[in-house]
């Protein structure tokens, strides 16, 4: 049992996501204490702050405050420039939902303003923290698909402007069409960090496609401004090659303007795998191997398209790792513990500005038709060690 004393923390914007990392911040790990928290809209933050016990304060209260050490941003990612720049002002840790920024150059400045004040600032998505994507990490470290050659990873969601609210007032603010939130930085955040988790850093990239239907209308006839144009002026569509330095290849497409769909998966001089979403802390991990022994008992559920006949050479691994559930959070956590027991952050600004740098090189690829050769680098952050405690029980794998 960690008798490390709880780190105080604070949490800056309530909206959407505020609740499920408020339920982890207070009650799933030991490590925060939740103290306070605020938002623009007044009426939020008293929300919150009755839901879950704590204070509601005004963003000047927690900067102010000396007993806070470390502030959570989770404003929306057009605000993340300038809350984390005033929480490191205030001389606070932070850490900040996805992405850092909305663009490179600004990432750059506020890592170079915490390595100057010696500050922790940590970047979502946490998701490579959770276990299934330890999991993953594991399994090929340990040789499980030999030596590691190519990715190729899809993700597309169609995001149109149909809804009769839509962008006429700050909940139905779709973000994913403004400067900052387009796919490639919404979820291709995720994809981008659980890359790194895998194999490190990217050496060189290209990109193709942009913002490819800059002019749309609404098009929903219940919406007061039912064909009037909407312009959108975020990249939507965004395809490339990534090189890693360990000389991985691979794929990434990204679209906001394709219909749903996803794929991850890894291949190797021996095996290849299918991941899962990385928008999830776990999911099924399938090992496709020549000759892999397939449990014909197990294996229901995995068909080939002709009922539910085993199929050879696939096989599912099991998860080795905990925090499967949603641990939105986790990476708060792991903060708090690298404060305390003075180590590197997993999620430490490095690898957040790595990920925001292959969206900016894809793009500036897409522009120049040039590729672009990567300025930055990242450690792998270190893996948590496997064990599949339950509930609190879990926390002694980033106590280390
Ligand atoms: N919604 C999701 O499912 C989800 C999932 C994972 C991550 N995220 C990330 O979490 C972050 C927040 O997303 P959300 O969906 O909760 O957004 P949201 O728009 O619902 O909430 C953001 C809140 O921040 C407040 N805010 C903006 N600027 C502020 C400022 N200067 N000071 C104080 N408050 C301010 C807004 O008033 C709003 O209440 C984003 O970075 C997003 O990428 C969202």
């Amino acid at each position: 049992m960690s008798q490390t004393k709880p780190v105080k923390a604070a949490i800056i914007g309530c909206g959407t996501i505020s609740h499920i990392y408020m339920t982890n911040l207070k009650n799933k790990f030991r490590i925060t204490e939740l103290i306070g928290c605020s938002d623009l809209i007044q009426e939020r933050a008293a929300k919150r702050a009755a839901e879950f016990g704590i204070k509601k304060m005004t963003n000047e209260e927690i900067l102010r405050d000396p007993e806070i050490e470390l502030v959570v941003n989770l404003t929306f990612p057009q605000a993340h420039y300038a809350v984390s720049k005033q929480i490191l002002e205030a001389g606070k840790h932070c850490c900040v939902e996805k992405m850092m920024t909305v663009n490179f150059a600004e990432a750059r400045e506020l890592a170079e303003l915490a390595k100057k004040r010696g500050l922790l600032y940590c970047a979502a998505p946490d998701t490579f923290l959770g276990g299934g994507w330890q999991s993953a990490r594991k399994y090929i470290d340990d040789g499980f698909i030999g030596k590691p050659i190519g990715l190729n990873a899809v993700v597309s969601c169609s995001y149109q402007p149909a809804g009769d609210k839509f962008d006429l007032d700050p909940d139905h603010f779709f973000f994913p069409l403004h400067p900052g939130g387009g796919l490639p930085f919404d979820l291709g955040g995720y994809y981008l960090h659980n890359m790194i988790n895998l194999f490190g850093s990217v050496k060189r990239v290209s990109g193709f496609g942009g913002n490819i239907d800059p002019d749309r209308f609404f098009l929903n006839p219940s919406h007061p401004k039912y064909r009037e144009p909407f312009h959108v002026d975020t990249p939507t569509t965004l395809s490339g090659a990534l090189e890693f330095v360990n000389g991985v290849h691979g794929t990434f497409l990204i679209s906001s303007d394709a219909s749903v769909y996803d794929c991850f998966s890894v291949q190797g001089t021996e095996a290849s795998m299918t991941l899962f979403h990385p928008n999830w802390f776990s999911g099924p991990l399938t090992l496709h191997r020549p000759g892999a022994v397939v449990d014909e008992e197990k294996n229901i559920g995995l068909n080939n398209g002709e009922g539910y006949r085993p199929v050879p050479d696939k096989v599912p691994l099991p998860l080795l790792h905990g925090y499967c559930d949603n641990s939105r959070g986790l990476a708060v956590a792991d903060t708090a513990y690298a404060l305390r027991n003075n180590r590197r952050p997993r999620a430490h600004f490095d690898m957040g500005l790595h990920a925001m740098e292959i969206i900016h090189g894809m793009l500036e690829s897409a522009k120049t038709n040039q590729v672009y050769q990567m300025t930055t680098t990242c450690e792998r952050p270190k893996p948590r060690r496997t064990g599949v405690e339950t509930g609190s029980g879990q926390e002694i794998t980033i106590d280390d």
